[in-house]
């Protein structure tokens, strides 16, 4: 078909030439339909072939004239519509988009025995004997950055990036420059979500960095910050500039299961023009599984592009499904990590950084030195025992080595994560060392800093008089996972402290009220700030006004609630003022608020311990920050369940699943799955062999099932 606007319509019809006001349903129908199909084109040979096949001008008259269309006939939008699809990008900063099923991250293995017990851990789980045939995949794990695409009838709607896992960022204009990416698929469920790796190629890096440097642009670090820095690109011309690539290999939503098994589901998504990973293997075998890995790990080097280890997956989709999810990673999946790369180097000195909780963490400032292709001149030390060679037990480490400014150290470099300091040279060490000691008193605001016992860590005891710990608790407060306040990030928060415009985080949501319009003083006249920018600031504080329960406890920043806990604490409580009264009442330590809370799978003693102080400290503080804000209860995962919310206790043998299958399946029914019986139990499933359990549920008047009213109820059956 020639480009142009004179083309006929599908049906034969020639709608090209007739006014929109003369259009009826089925003609505007047939144009729309026309119109979407000459715009894709010339959108693709401008953006991806740079091969303009029309005039900007007649381009700009036919989406105007689809977008008149569509103004008249609302219904008739297509989902391929070019006024959605094409050169749609929000203004400012990206749109969000919520991801139909989550974007999951990945347990992870370091070696052989990790391999192996996450495969008897699938056998135990599944109840499967051990010479029961089970079979996994094998992949590499790309090093880059994961995307959702979503397909509609076949047409690609949205692509987004993991973000926080529930919710991502809308770069759909930038996902279409990428060639690996199909525009439109053929035969495939009416909804299909991808989802993949974006990565760079080695080659495509070294020639970008090339490109940067000759036009004194900002360099890039390694593979995957260019492909980040590119897919997430206001500007999609920039990322058609750069050549990003996508691997497919796992999917979110379908309206149709895709395959029964990994394998076939893949495959198929190869056939339908996905790029799919040559090095992929079934295995049968916890050997064979191995041997991928060896055999991945040795063509690492040549592969032209980044891996960072080998991913293995149940590939029976059915068991997939009996498997489930933890919070943030799948059951059924690993990811077995390459060994760290390593560089020597040496220590120039050490730093000390104040956090939030007050711990004094020891940073290791290094010659820069090239760990895996990235400069590191800075890494963690942990803590005053590891630099003087021992763990938190007192056992040696590094054969009971110590570390000392003046030393050449072995730095090594895990994926994404913080470098690390494994060894020092003893034959290198300069006569002048000493051995390095901690301060005791806190170099941000002169508190003692002490070590309690049973704690690692050494702490300012200066509490919020620590500028150090005040300005980071409310960066931590605005960081993405907890309030994630747009135009509010770390440096716009030490500056507002700095002036004093924002000492605790309750400061935040009075703003506008001491600094907007009218007020003598006001943002918009800060240097960096402007009218329009305040406005925005102002109505981004007042969208998160309206807050999740568990991104709330999470952004309290208290010691060892980190996201995980906080939406099992928010899952558990349910409601801020059941939360709140909880945290009054579990003061005291033989209350059954103080049962119930340690009862809490993933609450341990110790965090139980920092949740009542910090609320006994701090109670009125979050009470007048919680009366600012709208917190929104926790959701049970899956609410339409019969047993969401509520307290489930199993006992006895069952014959059906495994007791961690029992456990899982209700958890993702939105029920708490408690260890022993109590008035807040709701309902007891008892197996055969059931003893005190069933005798106690009877006391209390608790309702007992057996494991075939167990699947009834769940609709297992
Ligand atoms: S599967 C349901 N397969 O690794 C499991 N992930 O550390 C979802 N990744 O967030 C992921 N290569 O961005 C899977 N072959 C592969 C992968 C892979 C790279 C990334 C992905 C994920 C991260 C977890």
């Amino acid at each position: 078909m020639t480009q142009g606007g004179q083309e006929q319509g599908c049906d034969g019809q020639n709608t090209a030439g007739l006014d929109v006001d003369d259009l009826d349903t089925a003609l505007a129908q047939t144009e729309l339909a026309r119109l979407a199909d000459i715009l894709g084109r010339a959108n693709v040979a401008y953006h991806r072939e740079d091969a303009p096949v029309m005039p900007d001008a007649e381009f700009d008259a036919l989406r105007l004239r689809n977008e008149a269309i569509e103004a008249r006939f609302p219904d008739l939008i297509r989902p391929d519509s070019p006024a959605r699809t094409i050169g749609a990008q929000p203004a400012e900063g990206f749109g969000k988009i919520h991801h139909a099923r989550r974007m999951l991250s990945l347990a992870n293995a370091f070696n052989a025995d990790d391999v192996a017990d996450f495969v008897t851990g699938l056998r135990r789980f599944l109840n499967l004997a051990e010479d029961a045939l089970l079979v996994l995949t094998a992949e590499p794990k790309i090093d880059g950055l994961s995307l959702s695409l979503r397909y509609e009838q076949g047409f690609l709607v949205h692509a987004a990036t993991r973000g926080d896992g529930e919710t991502g960022e809308d770069v759909t204009a930038n996902a279409r420059t990428i060639a690996d990416i199909p525009q439109r698929l053929t035969d495939v469920p009416d909804v299909l979500e991808v989802r993949g790796e974006v990565y760079m190629s080695h080659a495509d890096f070294t020639a970008l960095n090339a490109r940067q440097a000759a036009s004194d642009a900002k360099t890039f670090a390694n593979p995957r910050n260019a492909a980040a820095g590119s897919l997430r690109q206001l500007d999609a011309t920039i990322t058609r500039a750069r050549p990003l690539r996508f691997f497919a290999y796992a999917w979110g939503e379908t309206s149709e299961p895709l395959a029964k098994t990994q394998t076939e589901a893949i495959a198929r998504l190869g056939a339908l023009g996905f790029t799919i990973n040559p090095l992929f293997r079934r295995c049968e075998s916890i050997d064979e599984m191995l041997n991928v890995y060896a055999s991945i790990e040795a063509q690492r080097a040549s592969l032209g592009y980044d891996i960072d280890g080998v991913v293995y997956k149940l590939d029976d989709l059915a068991l997939q499904e009996r498997l489930g999810l933890r919070s943030t990673t799948p059951r059924w999946a690993i990811a077995h990590k390459f060994p760290a790369e390593l560089a020597w180097t040496e220590l120039l000195g050490i730093d000390i950084q104040v956090g939030r909780t007050g711990a004094l963490s020891p940073v290791a400032r290094l010659r820069p030195v090239t760990v895996g292709g990235v400069v590191v001149s800075n890494a963690t030390l942990h803590n005053e025992d590891y630099i003087a060679g021992r763990d938190s037990r007192g056992q040696p480490i590094r054969d009971g080595r110590d570390i000392r400014i003046g030393d050449w150290v072995e730095v090594y470099r895990a994926g994404d994560v913080i470098p690390k300091i494994r060894d020092i040279d003893p034959a290198r060490r300069p006569a002048t060392a000493q051995p390095y000691q901690l301060p005791e008193t806190c170099p941000e605001c002169g508190s003692p800093a002490i070590r309690e016992p049973g704690d690692s860590v050494r702490r300012c005891t200066g509490g919020m008089i620590c500028p150090a710990q005040a300005v980071e608790r409310l960066k931590h407060f605005v960081s993405r996972a907890a309030f994630d306040i747009e135009g509010l990030g770390a440096k716009q928060v030490e500056n507002f402290w700095r002036d004093g415009w924002i000492s605790s985080p309750r400061d935040i949501f009075t703003l506008k009220d001491r600094f907007g319009p009218g007020q003598p003083r006001q943002l918009k006249n800060r240097e960096g700030w402007g009218e329009k920018s305040a406005l925005n600031l102002f109505d981004a504080i007042d969208d998160k006004r309206r807050i999740p329960l568990a991104r709330l406890i999470f952004a309290l920043g208290i010691r060892h609630v980190g996201e995980t806990s906080a939406n099992m604490l928010a899952t558990h409580y349910g409601t801020w003022p059941a939360f709140r009264t909880a945290m009054a009442d579990a003061q005291d330590e033989n209350s059954p608020a103080y049962a119930d809370l340690n009862s809490i799978d993933g609450v341990g003693p110790v965090m139980a311990r920092s949740l009542i102080t910090a609320f006994s400290a701090e109670g009125d503080e979050i009470d007048a920050l919680a009366a600012l804000l709208d917190i929104q209860p926790a959701v049970a995962r899956a609410s339409d369940s019969p047993v969401a919310g509520r307290t489930l206790v199993f006992t006895g043998t069952l014959e059906r699943m495994t007791r961690a299958e029992a456990k899982a399946r209700a958890e993702s029914l939105g029920a708490k799955v408690a260890g022993s019986v109590s008035a807040k139990t709701d309902l007891l499933i008892a197996g055969p062999g059931a003893g005190s359990k069933a005798k106690k549920a009877a006391d209390l008047g608790v309702e007992v099932i057996d494991e075939d009213q167990w699947l009834a109820l769940i609709g297992a059956v």
